[in-house]
């Protein structure tokens, strides 16, 4: 592990003098091979990763690749998840496809990085069986992107520059953003929680927030760059700002972000039911930019299973605290993570999840059957049911949730709403797709130029998950 960085400020500076030296280099690259070198980026994950995906695009974009959305590209650049079995396999199928390109290319790079590669066990394999791969590195040295393309192009054989965790955070490198009028903040990184199901704590690190004053000016910067709503993100937002220096809490960060002129919209991903306090429902309540949408995890309706997974919550208190938030706003969009199957769930406790399902009634959940994780506490628990046990209540689970959310979202119906106009619609070239400030979609015909804006549109008709509607 490296650690011998004094200030961020100096390490971001290191980098951009890196990224020029680079810009050379790929310039007279792609003038001896006559056309533009491409990069590919792949994500899997959560918002987190995504976010991630931004700065290394950011990198590459500046050191002069150009993107492109085929996988035979000269830079090919994947960045992984590992909450659950099934992500990680999903990047060792890619792998084995992304060896082929790489025979017909000798200029192609391929780099892994992301939540994965902090698995000790993953890139040892990697190293065995997918020697391919130029250059691996982890969820802690994402600025360091074009440091270690440099040490390839220079070296021969594989790079890989693994941190276990640090007390860095590099400020002020380029990120390149997916929509021009929208766009994710991290405000803080890592989670101290540790639920025992899950591995996230181990490969992102100890819990460390950024400085208000940080986020505020990266906000303000965005905005007057034509961003109108952000997206603050964090694995536990509710316990921003208390191991800061100056500690400040998430409702406080949420007031002074509303103050910043231009910017229309807030959002947040996720809040963990035990942190969420009545400061900050009092400041959602008064808020006119926050939008009426919160993602609040429940994982389990158990108090039993709760306790197991370590979320410190009952489902009392979780009932309770959906009750004071909807006194406060009776239109908010309540959304959720369930998961299935915890080694310890008994039909008895699965019934208790259906039960919350229906006294809460989520406009939207996502379900998960349990995947061991390897390290877990939850790891070396004993299973209560056998997998089809499991797939069945699955199952049920899903049926239920969806009939209930078919319900839920329906109910503005016929009324008129202000959206933010995200971009055509996928299936109907001629639709745009707008979406509410409860986080759902409506469809309604109009031009492309109106990407971007915010629109009064009537939700004509309900179509279950989303809306048809028409401009006012
Ligand atoms: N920090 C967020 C969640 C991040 S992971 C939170 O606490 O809400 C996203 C979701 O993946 C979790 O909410 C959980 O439902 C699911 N998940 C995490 N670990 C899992 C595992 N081992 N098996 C199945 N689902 C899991
Ligand atoms: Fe995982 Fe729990 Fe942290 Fe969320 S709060 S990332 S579920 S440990
Ligand atoms: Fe996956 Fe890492 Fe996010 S494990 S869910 S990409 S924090």
């Amino acid at each position: 592990m490296e650690t011998q960085y004094n200030t961020n400020e100096q390490e971001a500076a290191r980098q951009k003098e890196i990224m020029e030296r680079l810009k050379v280099r790929i310039a007279a690259l792609s003038e001896s091979l006559g056309r533009p070198l491409t990069y590919c980026s792949v994500c899997f994950g959560c918002q987190m990763n995504a976010k991630d995906s931004e700065k290394l695009e950011g990198i590459l974009e500046t050191i002069g690749y150009v993107r492109t959305e085929s996988e035979e590209a000269d830079f090919l650049i994947m960045n992984t998840c590992t909450v659950r079995e099934n992500a990680n396999l999903r990047v060792y199928g890619r792998l084995g496809q992304l060896k082929k390109y790489k025979k017909k290319n000798p200029n192609m790079m391929i780099a892994l990085c992301g939540c994965m590669m902090q698995e000790s066990l993953v890139v040892e394999k990697i190293k065995q069986s997918y020697r391919h791969v130029d250059i691996i590195f982890g969820t802690h040295n994402v600025f360091k992107l074009a440091e270690l393309i440099e040490r390839r192009l220079d070296a021969k054989g594989m790079v890989i520059d693994i941190w276990e965790g640090t007390d860095e955070i590099v400020e002020d490198l380029p990120s390149e953003r997916k929509y021009p009028f929208k766009c994710g903040v991290n405000i803080m990184f890592g989670c101290n929680n540790f639920c025992s199901y899950c591995i996230v704590p181990y490969v992102r690190g100890r819990e460390r927030s950024r400085k208000p004053e940080d986020i505020l000016a990266e906000i303000r910067a965005l905005v007057a760059d034509g961003v109108v709503e952000v997206m603050l993100l964090g694995q536990n937002v509710n316990s921003y700002g208390k191991n800061l220096e100056h500690p400040i809490s998430f409702a406080e960060l949420l007031r002074q972000v509303e103050q910043i002129e231009g910017l229309r919209r807030i959002r947040f991903m996720t809040s963990h039911p035990k942190d969420l306090s009545d400061e900050l429902i009092a400041v959602m309540a008064a808020s006119t930019k926050i939008c009426r949408h919160l993602h609040l995890p429940v994982q389990s309706g158990s108090t039993k299973v709760l306790k197991d997974m370590n979320r410190r919550y009952t489902k009392e208190d979780y009932l309770n605290l959906v009750s004071r938030i909807r006194a406060a706003m009776p239109d908010i969009s309540l959304t959720t993570d369930i998961i299935v199957g915890f080694p310890t769930e008994t039909e008895k406790d699965f019934e208790d999840t259906l039960d919350i399902v229906r006294k809460v009634r989520y406009d939207s959940a996502f379900t998960f059957i349990y995947s061991k994780r390897t390290g877990t506490p939850a790891a070396a628990m004993e299973a209560a049911a056998d997998e089809e046990t499991v797939k069945k209540r699955f199952d049920r689970l899903l049926s239920e949730v969806q009939e209930i959310a078919k319900e839920t979202c329906g109910r503005y119906q016929g009324e008129t709403v202000e959206v933010l106009v995200e971009g055509v619609d996928e299936q109907d070239h001629r639709l745009l797709t707008g979406r509410l400030s409860n986080n759902l979609l409506v469809h309604f015909p109009g031009e492309k130029e109106l990407i971007g804006t915010f629109q009064q549109v009537k939700l004509t008709e309900a179509r279950g998950f989303y809306y048809i509607g028409e401009r006012k």
